[in-house]
């Protein structure tokens, strides 16, 4: 029987856009209910250069594994074209004129839709594949970008924009670095998949430049109390072709012991107060093995901060005193953060020129908290980070709490 029209269609589309090179990514999902595939979810394409040459990556992603396979691109075409007719039902393209989606019905009887809608994916004279992501980190002609606002349809940063722009990419850039220290490299064909949860999401352009930078490898959810922001991130993940890897979900940061699904990275920037702690607690629950945080209003320590004596004349200032809170907060949370085993870094990731609200935390797990070589250590680290709460009259902090540290003992 030949293959009706819809699907036809989409196999042209698909064919050049492998052979001409202009493919961006492709996912094909929704499988269909035939036995000897139940355990095929997914399958992503997109173009890489290896040592061999350019090759299409097909990552085939199964209930409990990834597989990838790197083939020529007529080869990747031939292979996606059987797998589209015999094992999903829904497949979308991205390629540097156009998207397009193909949605099958399982009952062959019913007409399957493909929607077309002509884009910029990507500037045209861009190499494709690990090169081209070198070169330009983040695509400034991004769907996503523009559609939240960020740029506009010359690529370039809308007025007024150009400092969130510059935030986004130089995110970007600390979290490949991050990733690679942390051991958490998804650019190798072979990389694990990675598990990624963004709390206190917000709009998710955050959320997305991480979806963008690490593709479909990284499996991530944005949660945030919002229903309106949600929603609108969902809509945006879908339109834009994320959604098989990028989900927002509405709710609160959990706060321990509340169960948490296992992660590899947890992320929560700009989340208010002790919402930062309870994110970093998760993360921990979670199994996270890198955490990146961007505290903001600290108000937790400032009714408990006694001023030492040397600095009470100081102190009587309200600016002082508030910096002297984030200060003490976010340096114990480093601290504490070493006690439980990780490698914590502290750094501004964008001049104050841009945001006041600037510090990262950076931490990488290099010690199972129970390993019995870590134990003298963090005895070690438990007591000087006492000492510093001790002067400056700390004895809640809700960091400490969650991880069952008391401050006064
Ligand atoms: C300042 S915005 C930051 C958004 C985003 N992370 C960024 O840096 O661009 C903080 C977001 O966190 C959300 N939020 C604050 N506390 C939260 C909590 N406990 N649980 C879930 N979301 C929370 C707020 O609704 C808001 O959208």
């Amino acid at each position: 029987m030949p293959p009706p029209e819809a699907l036809a269609r989409f196999q042209t589309l698909l064919h050049s856009a492998l052979t001409e090179g202009s493919l961006i990514k492709l996912t094909l999902g929704k499988p269909r209910p035939v036995p000897h595939h139940s355990s095929l979810k997914n399958v992503f394409a997109r173009p890489v250069v290896l040592k061999a040459g350019p090759r299409i990556s097909l990552v085939y992603r199964y209930e409990t594994r990834d597989e990838t396979k790197n083939l020529q691109p007529a080869e990747a075409a031939a292979a996606l074209a059987d797998l589209l007719s015999s094992a999903f039902l829904d497949a979308h393209l991205f390629t540097s004129q156009q998207t397009a989606q193909l949605e099958q019905n399982a009952d062959p009887a019913q007409p399957a839709r493909l929607r077309l809608v002509a884009s910029k994916n990507a500037p045209s004279g861009h190499p494709p594949g690990h090169d081209r992501a070198k070169r330009h980190l983040l695509d400034p002609a991004a769907p996503w970008l523009r559609a939240l606002g960020v740029t506009n349809d010359r690529a370039q940063p809308r007025e007024g924009m150009a400092h969130k722009f510059r935030q986004i990419e130089k995110f970007a850039e600390l979290l490949r670095d991050l990733l690679a220290e942390a051991g958490l490299d998804t650019s190798t064909p072979d990389a694990l998949p990675l598990h990624i949860a963004d709390m206190g999401a917000g709009k998710g352009y955050l959320t997305f430049a991480l979806a963008a930078l690490l593709g479909a490898r990284a499996t991530i959810t944005g949660l945030e109390r919002r229903a309106d922001l949600v929603a609108a991130a969902n809509r945006l993940a879908t339109e834009t072709g994320f959604s098989s890897h990028l989900r927002f979900v509405e709710g609160d940061i959990p706060v321990a012991p509340a169960p948490v699904a296992p992660l590899d990275i947890l992320i929560a920037l700009h989340a208010c107060d002790t919402a930062t702690d309870d994110a970093l607690a998760a993360g921990l629950a979670a199994g996270a093995r890198l955490l990146v945080v961007s505290p903001c209003c600290q108000k937790e320590l400032r009714p408990q901060l006694t001023a030492p004596a040397v600095l009470a004349d100081a102190l009587r200032h309200g600016i002082f005193q508030e910096r002297q809170t984030e200060f003490v907060t976010d340096a114990l949370r480093a601290q504490l953060l070493e006690c439980a085993g990780f490698r914590t870094k502290v750094f501004e990731f964008i001049s104050t020129e841009h945001t006041a609200k600037n510090l990262l935390i950076a931490a990488h797990r290099i010690h199972a908290t129970e390993d019995p070589a870590f134990a003298a250590q963090r005895t070690r680290l438990l007591s000087r980070a006492r000492a510093f709460a001790a002067f400056y009259g700390i004895r809640e902090h809700r960091l400490a709490r969650h991880l069952g540290v008391d401050l006064t003992s």
